[in-house]
């Protein structure tokens, strides 16, 4: 799979007031804007061509921070989302974009970082058919998309935020789909809410039997950034694992270089861009070779 929705719409009414001149997704999670850490985790998927979509307001600053991609290794596109009607409309506006080939979706505010993550990843992107999602176990499932599993931890039922779930397994917002996507999501209808649902697309795929869902487990951690109290559990978090382990959490500069989009001499002058911030320090030390 080569493609990948980077997610950064909505309205981000649970962050207002910080939210009411400025996209949720683009507030600071620690030291990095909160795309940052889904874009990270596409480019470790190993995908390079990234549509990008926002709302109308938002999408110029979106444009401005990330560019076209080159410095990354990688191509953004942008697009419009005018309205937020739901997750699975991403593959209504990306249709033409997409052109029949298979698509990952990552949501603008979801983080997620852990041990063989890049191994889950990979192999999700490599599947040609059928769909791959992954499940966290949380307190709180009822916010959330719930995956209920069989005794052979086949995935039996998925409901969106249901009132008594059956399991604690939330969706997390990462989902990498086959080339029926556009196809299935064309198909949906709005709910009750007025949304097309990305829950009702991964019903589809359950229905077909062609939906894979991947339990991440206690060495995983996936934090979403759309409250008050999950964005600076978030920030420290990220600044806990990196200050403690002198780890980057969320550089795409960093899994660039890694992942072979961009060479050392691309990354120093990454580094040189991010000027005296530990952040720059880190990258540099990486591109010299004095680093991990
Ligand atoms: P939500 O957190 O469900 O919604 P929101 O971001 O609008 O925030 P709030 O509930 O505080 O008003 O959205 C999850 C993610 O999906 C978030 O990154 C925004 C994105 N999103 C869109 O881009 N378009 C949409 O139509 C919807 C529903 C969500």
């Amino acid at each position: 799979m080569r493609k990948g929705i980077l997610l950064a719409g909505g309205s981000g009414t649970r962050l207002h007031p910080m939210t009411l001149a400025s996209s949720k997704q683009l507030l600071p999670v620690y030291d990095k804007p909160m795309v940052y850490y889904p874009l990270t985790v596409l480019i470790l998927a190993g995908i390079r061509d990234i549509m990008v979509i926002s709302t109308p307001a938002d999408l110029p600053q979106f444009k401005r921070l990330l560019g076209d991609g080159e410095r990354l290794g990688v191509k953004f596109t942008y697009a419009e989302q005018p309205s937020p009607d739901g997750i699975a409309q991403a593959f209504v506006i990306g249709r033409d974009w997409i052109a029949g080939e298979g698509c990952a979706l990552v949501l603008g505010d979801n983080l997620i970082f852990g041990d063989h993550l890049a191994a889950a990843l990979q192999n999700a992107a490599a599947r040609e058919d059928g769909a791959t999602v992954f499940a966290y176990q949380v307190r709180d499932p009822e916010r959330y998309g719930v995956v209920s599993f069989g005794h052979n931890g086949r995935a039996l039922e998925i409901v969106e935020k249901p009132s008594a779930p059956k399991s604690n397994w939330a969706v997390t917002g990462l989902y990498f789909y086959d080339a029926q996507v556009t196809e299935l999501a064309a198909a949906i209808k709005p709910s009750h809410r007025g949304e097309l649902e990305i829950t009702d697309l991964n019903k589809l795929y359950l229905e077909r039997e062609s939906l894979q869902v991947e339990k991440l487990g206690r060495g995983c951690a996936w934090l979403d950034a759309g409250t008050p109290d999950s964005l600076l559990q978030a920030a420290s978090f990220v600044q806990t694992i990196q200050s403690r382990q002198g780890m980057l959490v969320g550089c795409p500069e960093e899994v660039a270089f890694r992942m072979g989009f961009i060479d050392a001499a691309m990354l120093e002058m990454e580094a040189a861009k991010l000027g005296k911030t530990e952040l720059g320090r880190v990258l540099h030390d990486l591109a010299t070779g004095n680093h991990g």
